[in-house]
């Protein structure tokens, strides 16, 4: 098993709102302007009517590391990612990005942020290609940028010779290459994941988590959900454990499995804290919106 980097609290490189340009062209813009963490949650409360979705999460994922949120159906991580990605409003508590209150600047956090949903984000009647565009221009690329840029994360996500077949013809894989290459398109600091690998088979699994490596190795901070504990083992720098709308423990795989014992696997982990609702099996409305995830486009 590769051992994934470990990055420190303290910056390796540090800049603050550099900006240089090439007659009118801004090579870089703004980079890291505040050097605070990617993302951060604090006190963060959520009900659906009477339910309490999520009960005071505290979360705070480091610039550069790939970050896990683990736990049960109906935990709460899909509605902890929704504040963050603005989709549901902060009612209570605070969600930064990159030091950016998303309450406050919901379209400036929009653009440090790349978001692919648990539920599918791909129109299957489009073309591959398509689909991306749509996205640029949602994310408002500009118009002379936008055929490079597509072509460009199309490229790296390896789907340029499918880019032109409609994405209903998609291996699953390809499609979640697909909404990677649209969450990548206004080319985001931090990308977030929700379940990215749900459904695939193991080849499809192992390219996403290739291209999820790279796109680490090229400074991008990553937050994704998962149930496979060997996924978040083989991927995460560090992790953290949701249960009822809590986070329950936070750190490296390792040090949450030392904490239970040397034999202490992270499944392990992961039913200590999260056990008991493992035997009620979650609700049915979780489980439900799961499978239609896992399910290919129609
Ligand atoms: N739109 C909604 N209306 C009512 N209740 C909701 C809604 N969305 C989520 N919930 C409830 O809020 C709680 C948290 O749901 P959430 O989707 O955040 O969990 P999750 O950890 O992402 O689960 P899963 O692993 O199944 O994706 C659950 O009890 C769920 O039933
Ligand atoms: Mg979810």
């Amino acid at each position: 098993m590769s051992t994934p980097p470990a990055p420190t609290r303290a910056p390796a490189v540090e800049c603050a709102g550099l900006r240089y340009r090439f007659g009118d062209h801004v090579a870089v813009d703004g980079v890291e302007p505040t050097g605070a963490p990617a993302v951060e949650c604090a006190g963060l409360r959520y009900r659906f009517g009477d339910h309490v979705a999520i009960d005071g999460v505290d979360l705070d994922v480091r610039t550069g590391e790939m970050f896990g949120l683990l736990g049960p159906n109906g935990a709460g991580k899909t509605t902890t990612i929704r504040i963050l990605t603005t989709l549901l409003p902060v009612v209570e508590g605070e969600a930064r990005v990159f030091g950016l209150d998303v309450s406050a600047s919901p379209m400036q956090a929009r653009r440090l942020v790349g978001y692919v949903p648990q539920q599918l984000s791909a129109d299957g009647q489009l073309t591959g290609r398509e689909n991306v565009s749509m996205f640029a221009r949602l994310f408002d690329v500009p118009r002379r940028e936008r055929a490079d840029r597509v072509a460009e994360v199309l490229d790296a996500m390896n789907l340029q010779e499918a880019a032109d077949r409609v994405a209903a013809t998609y291996s699953g894989g390809m499609v979640r290459r697909l909404e990677l290459a649209q969450a990548l398109v206004n080319r985001p600091r931090v990308l977030i994941l929700d379940e990215p690998t749900i459904g695939l088979d193991p080849v499809g699994r192992d390219t996403v988590w290739d291209r999820l490596r790279s796109l680490q190795a090229e400074g991008i901070t990553v937050l994704l959900t998962t149930h496979y504990m060997e996924e978040a083992e083989e991927l995460c720098n560090r992790v953290a454990l949701m249960h009822r709308g809590r986070i329950r423990a936070v750190g490296t795989p390792a040090e949450l499995e030392a904490r239970l014992g040397p034999e202490a696997t992270l499944e392990d982990v992961f039913r200590f804290y999260a056990g008991d609702s493992l035997e009620e099996g979650g609700e049915l409305r979780d489980v439900r919106s799961t499978r239609r995830v896992a399910r290919r486009l129609g």
